[in-house]
């Protein structure tokens, strides 16, 4: 009966849903109820392991309890504020964010792509100061910004542009790590360069440090300014601050978002001064953008990555991870490569992943099917080696039968 009566409630939802909401999500059929570190549980009472945090952003896992603590107290005194007045968290959260990406000035907003947005308008207004044809933004073939108009002209994927087009003119694309077309590219009427450090959603491929390098140089040589998207690689998924750091280029603007509100929507673009003086009051802005209660979750967030040394953990779960993963490829051979770095890992199969994953929800492990025929793996940073162990268990039977099929 209680069996029926939770079958008829799921059943309601995904029903409702299908009839009230927009249809922009192939959502898969799991009603996710609850969550309590790397697990969380259905509203049938079941419990999954969750490889994909939210698409990278419950760095900390679910409920984490300073979190949770900090959500409670701020809730009751202040939730939101109009960017007409100041309130106590955002010079604080904006001074920690400076400290770890050595940039000057920050401006919240709400989401990834709303950052990627302001990031591309402090571009075109440092082209068009200097000449009314430097608007170009060169980006990356197999790229993701986001999916405002803006985000979307710099996203170097077909299939999300195509309905769309027209879109923003001056977007060119290059291919990643071909050094001599990003040369070819930028020229005095380039405004930015846009580079994911590591493109997630395309499939978890990196650019090289010497192609990171060449981009800051041709920046420089063309008066363009640098915008890394650190989106999905930030604040800790790499095991670093910033995928970039371990490449030792400065940039001109830096993007963050995913993990930073500790799950509530944050996102930030953050700028050298010059770049920064680009814009004068007026010129941007957001309601919600940086409110008292998202700007707390986060200087919370960023105390605890430093206080449960999460950095450290990041690096040494990665590499396990890799190995275990490495170990998998041998026996499979329709795990073509294995990819990434920290806790941003993928695996290339030699067919669609996307049954995979499915079947992989059926046993309890939620994994993301990317780029048609890749799994991406995003585990929380609080990941450990039994948790891994577990993962990787399932994902060996997964493969198993995947072959038999
Ligand atoms: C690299 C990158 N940039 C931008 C975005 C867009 O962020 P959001 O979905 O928060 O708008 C994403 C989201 O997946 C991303 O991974």
């Amino acid at each position: 009966m209680a069996q029926a009566k939770l079958r008829k409630k799921k059943t309601n939802v995904v029903e409702t849903e299908k009839q009230h909401l927009i249809q922009t999500y192939a959502r898969y059929d799991l009603i996710v109820a609850r969550g309590k570190g790397c697990w969380v549980w259905d509203t049938d009472g079941k419990k999954y392991l969750d490889f994909v945090s939210g698409l990278a952003v419950n760095a900390l896992g679910y409920s984490h309890p300073r979190l949770v603590k900090v959500i409670r107290e701020q809730a009751g005194k202040l939730i939101h504020v109009s960017n007409l007045f100041y309130h106590e968290y955002q010079s604080p959260l904006a001074a920690a964010l400076k400290k770890i990406t050595g940039m000057d000035r920050v401006f919240f907003c709400n989401s990834g792509t709303e950052a990627v947005e302001g990031a591309l308008k402090m571009a075109r207004a440092h082209g068009v100061k200097i000449n009314k044809n430097k608007y170009e933004v060169v980006a990356l073939e197999n790229s993701f910004h986001g999916r405002s108009f803006g985000a979307l002209s710099a996203t170097g994927n077909i299939k999300y542009r195509e309905p769309f087009e027209p879109l923003v003119p001056g977007f060119k694309f290059v291919r990643m790590n071909d050094m001599a077309a990003l040369q070819a590219s930028v020229n005095g009427n380039t405004c930015g360069i846009l580079l994911e450090p590591i493109q997630g959603e395309g499939g978890i491929f990196e650019i090289t440090r010497e192609y990171l390098r060449a981009a800051s140089a041709v920046a420089k040589k063309h008066n363009a300014l640098l915008i890394i998207d650190e989106i999905q690689t930030g604040l800790g998924r790499t095991g670093d601050y910033l995928a970039t750091h371990a490449f030792d280029v400065k940039p001109d603007i830096v993007v963050l978002a995913k993990p930073i509100g500790g799950g509530l929507p944050l996102g930030s673009f953050l700028a050298r001064e010059e770049a920064a003086a680009n814009f004068v009051p007026g010129m941007h802005g957001s309601t919600f953008g940086g409110g008292p209660l998202a700007c707390r979750v986060a200087l919370e967030f960023l105390a605890v990555l430093k206080d449960e040394k999460i950095l450290q953990n990041t690096r040494k779960m990665g590499t396990y991870f890799k190995k275990r993963l490495e170990q998998l490829q041998k026996k499979h051979s329709m795990i073509l490569s294995v990819r990434g770095r920290g806790l941003m890992l993928a695996v290339e199969l030699d067919r669609p992943s996307k049954p995979i994953v499915i079947r992989g929800l059926e046993r309890g492990l939620i994994l993301n099917s990317t780029h048609e025929t890749v799994i991406r793996f995003l585990p929380p940073l609080i990941v450990d080696k039994k948790l891994i162990d577990q993962a990787c268990k399932i994902l060996d039977s997964l493969f198993t039968e995947a072959a038999a099929r």
